[in-house]
């Protein structure tokens, strides 16, 4: 047996057996090629490879191991000459919030680069645990394979975390995607009413509305009444913590009074709710605000910031759901609607007004 590599030697020894293999795939040659069967050197060098392979599998699994170590060896894992599998599972097991942020990233480009079955499942698989950072990796490791000509197609409304990965991704993929074809596709999907009945029938009911005269002061009382001010600021009532309405592109009353009541039609993945867990017990909900190597941040309703050690974490999960409550208008008569759509769309921001 040899022994556990000290920090430091064993980055040394994982990065060199990365950098191998890279010059091994930028020739095309498979590490097994390179290893004719029988050979009595052959028998030596595999007995190295799988010690080398069984290192960097143990520290990438050692939680007490360095960082930078079980980044170095997830760089690698995968792409041994054997038990693939089992590493693709371990890399998957890393995908959790609890692993600093750079492990988390490493692996999954890791698994984006096997050329194997099943990892867009398994990059997929933990959608709702991820933070951000992890999902705008996840989503650029996708973007660029086949699976998503499919998922576009239609599949998505079958598989919510597909569908949330895509709703996501929708606005790089409809600007950045190579392929004319499926970036005409997402520009299509992009903007698609919500399908739920209950939201349909509201639009329905409201869509009048935009023929009533609205009232902008009445309108501003009614922000405040409908709740609107506890997460929006406009003009000099209300907080941020949803989006700034006075800086929607479009602020047309149709356009507003739809994002108004069709609420999660398309999902702003900051706006997103988490729920965190501590290992004690205590349950925050909010925003994830932020997130660094070692802790989140979730802002609750109240806008308060909550730092969250990940090693506290006992639990970490989005709802794929914006902070936005549904169904606020069915409290509010139509015209108190009209009002409330008069009064966003004829407000300037204070600081519009600041020379
Ligand atoms: C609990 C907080 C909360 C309340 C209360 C709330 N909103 Fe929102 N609102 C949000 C968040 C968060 C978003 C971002 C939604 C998203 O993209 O996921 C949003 C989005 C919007 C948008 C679309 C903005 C955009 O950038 O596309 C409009 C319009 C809007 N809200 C209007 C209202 C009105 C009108 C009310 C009162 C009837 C209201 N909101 C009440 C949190 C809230």
């Amino acid at each position: 047996m040899m022994a556990e590599p000290s920090s430091g030697a064993a980055k040394r020894l994982f990065d060199r057996m990365g950098r191998i293999l890279d010059v091994l795939a930028r020739e095309g040659i498979s590490l097994a090629e390179t290893m004719p069967e029988g050979d009595f050197q052959t028998i030596a060098a595999r007995e190295g490879l799988a010690r080398v392979f069984s290192a960097a599998r143990k520290t990438a699994a050692n939680p007490m191991a360095e960082t930078a170590d079980r980044v170095a060896a997830v760089e690698i894992l995968g792409r041994g000459l054997d038990r693939q599998d089992e590493d693709v599972r371990l890399l998957a097991s890393l995908l959790i919030p609890q692993s600093p942020l750079a492990l988390q990233l490493a692996a999954v480009d890791a698994i984006g680069r096997l050329p194997r079955e099943g990892t867009t499942e398994v990059l997929l698989s933990g959608w709702t645990k991820h933070g951000p950072k992890v999902h705008a990796a996840v989503v650029s490791v996708l973007l660029w394979r086949e699976p998503w000509l499919g998922a576009l197609e239609g599949d998505a409304a079958s598989r919510p975390e597909l569908s949330a990965a895509l709703d996501w991704a929708r606005r790089d993929i409809s600007l950045r995607h190579p392929s004319a074809e499926v970036r005409l596709r997402a520009e299509k999907l992009r903007g698609t009413p919500s399908a739920k009945p209950e939201v349909r029938r509201a639009l329905d009911n409201f869509l009048p509305v935009l023929k009533i005269q609205g009232d902008p002061a009445r309108g501003k009382k009614m922000f405040t009444e409908a709740t609107c001010a506890n997460c929006h600021k406009l003009e000099d009532v209300g907080r941020h913590i949803g989006p700034d309405l006075s800086r929607l592109v479009d602020r047309s009353p149709r356009s507003l009074l739809v994002d108004t009541i069709d609420v999660n039609r398309v999902v702003d993945h900051r706006f997103i709710e988490y729920t965190a867990v501590t290992t004690r017990g205590h349950q925050v909900s909010g925003m994830l605000f932020d997130e660094d190597e070692h802790s989140v941040t979730l802002a609750d309703v109240n806008g308060e910031p909550h730092v969250i050690p990940r090693k506290n974490l006992d639990d970490l999960l989005s709802n794929n759901r914006s902070q936005m409550p549904e169904r606020l208008e069915a409290r509010l008569t139509p015209q108190q609607m009209a009002d409330l759509v008069a009064f966003i769309a004829s407000s300037r921001n204070v600081s519009d007004k600041t020379p």
